[in-house]
C-alpha cells in the first residue's frame, strides 16, 4: 500500500542536481533504479524522466524511517526529501555524479513487484517481451529519447509549415477507400447496415480537394492505415507529414522541402545537409543502383556486361541475353579477400531470395583469377569481362544473369548487403538524394494491364504525354521520391489539373468512364469547379524519426506499435467480439468458433 505524497511537493527532477546545488533543500520523486543496502547505509538510485540522482539513507535519519527504507525494492515509486551533498567518489558516468542527496523524509508512494524486463536499455529480452510490456519498455532512458526527440520533431515540422503559410487542417479517419496500392483497413457503419468505412491509406484525395477550395497550402501530421505485409520499416498504422500547394510544379515543391529537410535537419542533429539535395532520374538509379532507393554512402555500382558475353560458351549467360534478359556485375573493389568460397556462397544464398538464379564470380588475386566460371569463358572474353569491370587484383566481381527485372532487385539488394557486411555503413553520414522522373505506369502481371506506379492523379511529365496511348511504358512521371541513407522518407507528385488528361489517364489505365466515376466521382466532379495545378509530397514521420535516432526498427520510434503480424501484445487487438456488437454491426462472421 503506497503513502500519500502528504505536503512534499517536488522541487527538482532527478537529472538535474549539480556541485553547485550544495546544500540545498530538495524534493524528488521517482522509481528506484536500483538500491544497495551495506547495513548502516543504504544507497538508492533513483530515476525520472530525466536522469538519475543518488539518495543516501544513513544514520543521520531517524530509525523508522532507516526501517522503511530498508524496503525499498526496484522500480517502487517514492517521494525523498533532503539535502545535496558532494560525494567522495565521483560517478562521471552521470551529469548527476558529483552530487548525492541525503535523505531526511521518505515516503513510498507506490511499491512495485519485480518487473518482468530490467529498466535497462540493451537489456537483451526478446521483442515479444518488450511490447507486452510496453509501459516498462518505455521506461528506459533510450525508449524515452526516442519519443521525446519525435515529439521535438513534430514541433519543427509544425513550425516550419506554420511559418511558411501552410494551414493544418484535419481530415477525417472515417472515409471511402484511396487509390493508394494496399488494402484498406474498413469499419462497419452501425447506422447504414452493410457499409462500410475505411480508414485511410492517406489523405490524398482530400488534400487535393482543399486545393480545389483554395487553401492553397495545406500540410497536417496525421495517421495513415494499410493493411499490408509488414517490414522492419513499415506498420499498419503509421504517421505521415502531408503536404499540398496549389499553383507549383516540380521544381517548386522540391524547393521548400529542401529548406524544411535542412532545418529539420538542423533543429534535431545540428547538421547542416548539402544543398540543393541531389537529383537522380529513375533510369540512372536503376542502372547505377539496381534500385529506385539507391544507399549513395559507398560505390560497388552495377556495371553491364551483356555485350561481352552475348556469344559466351557459357550458357547461363548467353542463353540469358537471347531470352531478353541481361548480365550485370559488381565489382567489391578492394574487398576480394573478405570473401572466402564459403563467403561467396553465403552471397550466393542471399541473392537467391531475390530470385536470382545463381551467383557467377571471379577473384582477381595475387596468384591469377580463381572463379567457378573462367573454365566457360574464353581466354579473350574474360579479359574483356574484366575490363570492362575494371577489375584489379584484390577484387571480387560478381554477376547475375537473368530478367532485368530480377537483375536490378538481387544485385541492388546485394550491394547493401555487401555494405553491411563490410561495415562501410556510417549512420553519423546523412546521403540525400531525390529521385526523379518515375515511370508514370507499372505492368500488373496479376491484373493484365497497366496500373498508376503512384496514383492515377499523377501528372505526366509535358514532353512524354504523347506517348500516352501507344507507348504507355516509357512515360515519365512528374513523381519524386526522397532517399535518405538507403531508405525512402517520402514521395509526391504534381497531380492532373486537366480534365481531359485525367481522361486518357483513366483509359491507360483501363477504367471505363463508369468506374472512374464511381471510384473518384466526387473528385472529377470537383475538378470541373476550377481546379489550380497543384501537387504535393508525404514523409514517413516514423521513418524520419527512425534515421534522426538511427535506429534499424520502426517500432522503437513508436509508442505502442504493433507486431510484424499487425497485432498489440499490449492490448491483445485485435480481438473477436460480442455477438452483441456483431449484430448492431450487421456482421455476420464466417468464422467458426474452433478455427
Ligand atoms: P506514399 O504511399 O509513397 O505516398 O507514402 C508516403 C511515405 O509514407 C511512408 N510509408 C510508411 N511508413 C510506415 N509504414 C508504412 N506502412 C508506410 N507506408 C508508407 C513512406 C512513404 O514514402 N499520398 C501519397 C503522397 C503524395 O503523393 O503526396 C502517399 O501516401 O516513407
Ligand atoms: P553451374 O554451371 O550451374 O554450376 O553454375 C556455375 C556458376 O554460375 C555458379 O557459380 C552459379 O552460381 C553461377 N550461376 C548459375 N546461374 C546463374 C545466373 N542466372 N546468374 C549468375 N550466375 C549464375
Amino acid at each position: 500500500m503506497g503513502e500519500s505524497m502528504g505536503k512534499l511537493r517536488r522541487t527538482n527532477m532527478c537529472g538535474e542536481l549539480r556541485a553547485t546545488d550544495e546544500g540545498k533543500e530538495v524534493v524528488l520523486m521517482g522509481w528506484v533504479q536500483r538500491e544497495r543496502n551495506l547495513g548502516s547505509i543504504i544507497f538508492v538510485d533513483l530515476r525520472d524522466t530525466t536522469g538519475i540522482t543518488q539518495i543516501v539513507f544513513d544514520d543521520t535519519i531517524s530509525e523508522d524511517v532507516f526501517e522503511k527504507a530498508e524496503r525499498i525494492r526496484s522500480e517502487y515509486v517514492l517521494a525523498v526529501k533532503g539535502h545535496v551533498r558532494i560525494r567522495q567518489s565521483v560517478n562521471p558516468d552521470i551529469p548527476t555524479g558529483e552530487i548525492e542527496v541525503v535523505a531526511e523524509e521518505l515516503k513510498i508512494l507506490d511499491e512495485a513487484e519485480t518487473p518482468p524486463i530490467y529498466i535497462k536499455d540493451d537489456d537483451n529480452v526478446s521483442e515479444s517481451m518488450r511490447l507486452k510490456y510496453r509501459y516498462l519498455d518505455l521506461r528506459k532512458p533510450g525508449m524515452q529519447a526516442n519519443l521525446k526527440l519525435r515529439a521535438k520533431a513534430a514541433k519543427v515540422v509544425r513550425d516550419f509549415f506554420y511559418e511558411n503559410n501552410f494551414v493544418e487542417v484535419e481530415t477525417p479517419t472515417l472515409t471511402k477507400p484511396t487509390p493508394e496500392g494496399a488494402r484498406d483497413y474498413l469499419v462497419p457503419s452501425r447506422v447504414n447496415p452493410g457499409e462500410f468505412y475505411a480508414l485511410p491509406q492517406s489523405p490524398q484525395l482530400l488534400k487535393q480537394l482543399l486545393m480545389v477550395s483554395g487553401m492553397d497550402r495545406y500540410y497536417q501530421i496525421v495517421k495513415c492505415f494499410r493493411d499490408e505485409d509488414l517490414r522492419a520499416n513499415r506498420q499498419p498504422e503509421f504517421t505521415q507529414i502531408d503536404i499540398e500547394m496549389s499553383f507549383v510544379d516540380v521544381e517548386d515543391v522540391l524547393e521548400i522541402n529542401e529548406k524544411f529537410l535542412f532545418h529539420l535537419f538542423k533543429e534535431i542533429k545540428g547538421i547542416e545537409i548539402d544543398l540543393p539535395i541531389k537529383r537522380m532520374p529513375y533510369k540512372e538509379a536503376m542502372e547505377r543502383f539496381g534500385l529506385d532507393k539507391p544507399d549513395l554512402r559507398f560505390g560497388f555500382e552495377l556495371v553491364d556486361i551483356s555485350d561481352e558475353v552475348a556469344e559466351s560458351e557459357f550458357k547461363v549467360f548467353s542463353s540469358t541475353i537471347k531470352n531478353g534478359g541481361a548480365v550485370k556485375g559488381i565489382n567489391v573493389k578492394g574487398y576480394g579477400d573478405e570473401f572466402t568460397r564459403k563467403g561467396i556462397s553465403s552471397l550466393e544464398d542471399y541473392v537467391k531470395t531475390y530470385g536470382a538464379k545463381g551467383l557467377a564470380w571471379i577473384k582477381l588475386t595475387d596468384d591469377g583469377i580463381t572463379s567457378p566460371i573462367a573454365k566457360f569463358l574464353g581466354e579473350e572474353e574474360l579479359e574483356a569481362i574484366i575490363r570492362k569491370m575494371e577489375g584489379e587484383t584484390g577484387d571480387l566481381l560478381l554477376f547475375v544473369a537473368d530478367k532485368l527485372n530480377v537483375v536490378y532487385d538481387s544485385l541492388g539488394n546485394l550491394r547493401n548487403e555487401l555494405a553491411r557486411r563490410l561495415n562501410l555503413l556510417d549512420d553519423k553520414e546523412y546521403n540525400l538524394v531525390w529521385i526523379t522522373e518515375f515511370p508514370l505506369f507499372e505492368y500488373d502481371e496479376e491484373e493484365g494491364r497497366y496500373v498508376a506506379k503512384h496514383h492515377p492523379f499523377t501528372s505526366p511529365m509535358e514532353e512524354d504525354i504523347h506517348l500516352l496511348e501507344t507507348n504507355p511504358e516509357l512515360v515519365r512521371a512528374k513523381a519524386y521520391d526522397i532517399v535518405i541513407n538507403g531508405d525512402e522518407m517520402g514521395g509526391g507528385s504534381i497531380r492532373i489539373s486537366n480534365s481531359q488528361l485525367q481522361s486518357r489517364m483513366f483509359k491507360a489505365l483501363g477504367f471505363s468512364q463508369e468506374e472512374a466515376q464511381d471510384k473518384f466521382g466526387f473528385l472529377l466532379e470537383a475538378f470541373k469547379y476550377g481546379t489550380p495545378p497543384h501537387g504535393g509530397i508525404a514523409y514517413g514521420f516514423d521513418r524520419l524519426i527512425m534515421t534522426l535516432t538511427n535506429r534499424d526498427n520502426i517500432r522503437d520510434v513508436i509508442a505502442f506499435p504493433k507486431t510484424q503480424s499487425a497485432t498489440c501484445l499490449l492490448t491483445d487487438a485485435p480481438t473477436r467480439v460480442s455477438e452483441k456488437q456483431l449484430e448492431e454491426t450487421h456482421i455476420r462472421v464466417d468464422i467458426r468458433k474452433d478455427e
